[in-house]
């Protein structure tokens, strides 16, 4: 290694954010850093702690240009924070997102309301992002989880490993039987984008995140309509349903509850943004 081939961490975090910014990333320096975290097998707080950087710069470059293909820098680094935890991801399952923190934090502040053996369904669980946030931050809590598509399954096997969650491989339509009537609070993000809007959707969701986790019909209300029975069904009365929606939703997906004369407390949250992001209901006595 001579001294020409040794870089300094900001000027590579410099030279990568100037081209994923070209590229139309939205949190260059923020992608750039952590993917230099993430080859030097450290993290983005303590790179400052480092001089300078040998062989290690290939690898960097090669990741910064597939994220400026705009490959999702979860798949790239192999694990997706969301809330207390770290996930597991790459293809095959859908990334977790910032905005489902704030349904997961509902689904918890319920499950903890509803007292000590609490039993939460978490259905169409991908990653097992809010089945492992529950896990995690409510003690004693009982949680089922359901995911449809096997290669999704195989990524929640990994990470629900040694929760204690009883997860199952299936539709959510028909899951858990044996809990009918008996569950406390069902939590669900399913796939909710209208077909029509395709050309809208970020190419790291639309090229990189399964179908199945994205769309769900015209209107995209499809997966909701079938959680609304679903929900009924395992719901102790008074037990409580959460679900995210798109933000064109906020109307339309209270309708679906409203309209089905099953629920009381239909309500809709938005997200820091502002946006109509989740609806939350509570079974009819
Ligand atoms: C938007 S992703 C959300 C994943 C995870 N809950 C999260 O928030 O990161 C929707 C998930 O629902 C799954 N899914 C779609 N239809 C389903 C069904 N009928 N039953 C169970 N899972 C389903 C998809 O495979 C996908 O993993």
């Amino acid at each position: 290694m001579t001294a020409a081939s040794l870089a300094r961490p900001r000027d590579l975090i410099r030279e990568a954010s100037a081209r994923l910014a070209d590229a139309g990333i939205d949190s260059p320096e923020y992608d750039a850093a952590e993917l230099l975290a993430h080859v030097l097998g450290t993290t983005r707080s303590r790179l400052s702690l480092v001089d300078e950087i040998g062989a290690e710069q290939a690898v960097f470059e090669v990741l910064v240009g597939r994220r400026a293909a705009r490959e999702p820098l979860q798949h790239l680094t192999g694990s997706a924070a969301f809330r207390h935890v770290e996930l597991q991801v790459g293809p095959g399952v859908f990334l977790p997102r910032p905005e489902t923190e704030l349904l997961a934090g509902w689904a918890i502040e319920r499950a903890v309301a509803a007292g000590p053996g609490a039993v939460l369904a978490d259905l169409c669980c991908g990653s097992g992002a809010i089945a492992l946030s529950v896990v995690d931050e409510v003690p004693g809590v009982e949680v089922h989880a359901v995911e449809l598509d096997p290669s999704a399954h195989a990524w929640a096997q990994r990470n629900l490993a040694t929760t204690g969650v009883d997860l199952q491989l299936g539709d959510m339509a028909d899951a858990f039987p044996e809990l009918d009537s008996g569950v406390d609070v069902v939590v669900c993000n399913p796939p909710y984008i209208p077909l029509e809007a395709w050309a809208s959707v970020a190419p790291e969701a639309r090229d990189h995140d399964p179908p199945l986790a994205l769309w769900s019909g015209e209107d995209g209300l499809d997966a909701i309509r079938v959680l609304e029975s679903t929900a009924a069904r395992l719901l102790r009365p008074g037990g409580w349903v959460g679900t995210e929606h798109a933000d064109v939703q906020g109307e339309s997906a209270a309708q679906v509850f409203v309209e089905s004369g099953r629920w009381t407390e239909v309500r809709d949250h938005p997200d820091l943004a502002g946006r109509a992001r989740y609806l939350t209901a509570r079974l009819a006595r």
